[in-house]
């Protein structure tokens, strides 16, 4: 089955970027350019998906306005002869459907998910997280195109996942898997941000998933785990006892951009191959750092 639609979760409360984030959401601090919320966009679109599904709260209204016609920029950008400015963005989201549905109380990543259960229904659905930005490799599918490949060879739920190194355990959560064949793996369990050394492998989870959409029924069966939180990674555990789960290395360039040094890296990155500020960038760092 084609997989469609697209959750981005976007209601977290960012506090790691407070007070950045006290009133703008994270999901729009730019990089360079862009919002964070683009970068993943575009990754959702070059994988011919045709639905988002906003996971908003309090205060994210601004994500909604985001992809909303701006009357008076335009018309004074028309009038200037300067719409070509948001011209690629025009471009981007022109065949894109999105709605937004409210999650009253940030009950953690698996109630954010649980309540897309409306706007996807019965179909496999993709899940990427608002704050992590894969960038696409030359010649390579998106991201999330090679999640999405997966699941319609197979049928199976299929996860991104990164290795991290053992003293990064603590940060995510850790997946137990058997290679099933190159590249694919199947998931087992899922520890939710185990103590180190107690990871089951050294395979952590980047936010970016393609599930049945009977993950709905797992999540439903979920009781709150660590911080009261609804955490996604339990009902994934049940998911794959009771159907499969499997899990593949996203060959992209990954951010976590709602981490202060990740974003800060993205700026970085994004920035030096940006064609008009990348060679002035490069120029500044070499000077900075002495020219090596
Ligand atoms: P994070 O774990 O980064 O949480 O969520 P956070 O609250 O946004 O940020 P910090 O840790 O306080 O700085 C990962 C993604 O899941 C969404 C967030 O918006 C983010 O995109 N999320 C998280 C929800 O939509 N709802 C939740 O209840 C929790």
């Amino acid at each position: 089955m084609k997989i469609r639609k697209a959750v981005i979760p976007v209601a977290g409360l960012g506090t790691r970027f407070l007070p950045a984030t006290k009133t703008v959401p994270k999901e729009l601090l730019p990089i360079v350019d862009k919002p964070t919320l683009l970068y993943i966009v575009e990754e959702i679109v070059a994988a011919g998906l045709s639905e988002i599904v906003l996971i908003a709260g309090r205060g994210k209204t601004a994500i909604e306005d985001f992809f909303d016609t701006s009357y008076e920029l335009e018309a004074t950008l028309e009038k200037a002869g300067r719409l070509e400015l948001l011209k690629p963005f025009h471009e981007t989201v022109k065949n894109l459907t999105v709605v937004s549905i409210r999650q009253h109380v940030a009950l953690g990543l698996g109630h954010a998910v649980l309540c897309a259960e409306p706007a996807i229904g019965r179909e496999p659905f993709a899940v990427l997280l608002g704050d992590e930005v894969m960038i696409r490799r030359p010649g390579k599918p998106s991201g999330i195109a090679q999640l999405t490949k997966i699941y319609e060879e197979t049928g199976v739920s299929t996860v991104a996942v990164m290795p991290v190194e053992e003293s990064e355990v603590n940060k995510y959560g850790m997946v137990k898997v058997t290679e099933r064949a190159e590249n694919l793996w199947n998931v087992h369990d899922v520890v939710e941000k185990p103590a180190l050394g107690q990871a089951p492998s050294r395979f952590a989870l980047p936010g970016r998933y393609v599930f049945d959409a009977s993950i709905f029924e797992d999540l439903r069966q979920t009781k709150p785990g660590r911080g009261g939180e609804i955490q996604l990674t339990d009902a994934m555990t049940s998911l794959a006892k009771r159907q499969g789960l499997l899990a593949t290395v996203i060959d992209a360039q990954r951010f976590d951009a709602g981490d202060k040094l990740g974003y800060l890296q993205a700026n970085i990155e994004l920035g030096l191959s940006h064609p008009q500020i990348g060679p002035a960038l490069e120029k500044y760092l070499k000077e900075r750092f002495g020219g090596k």
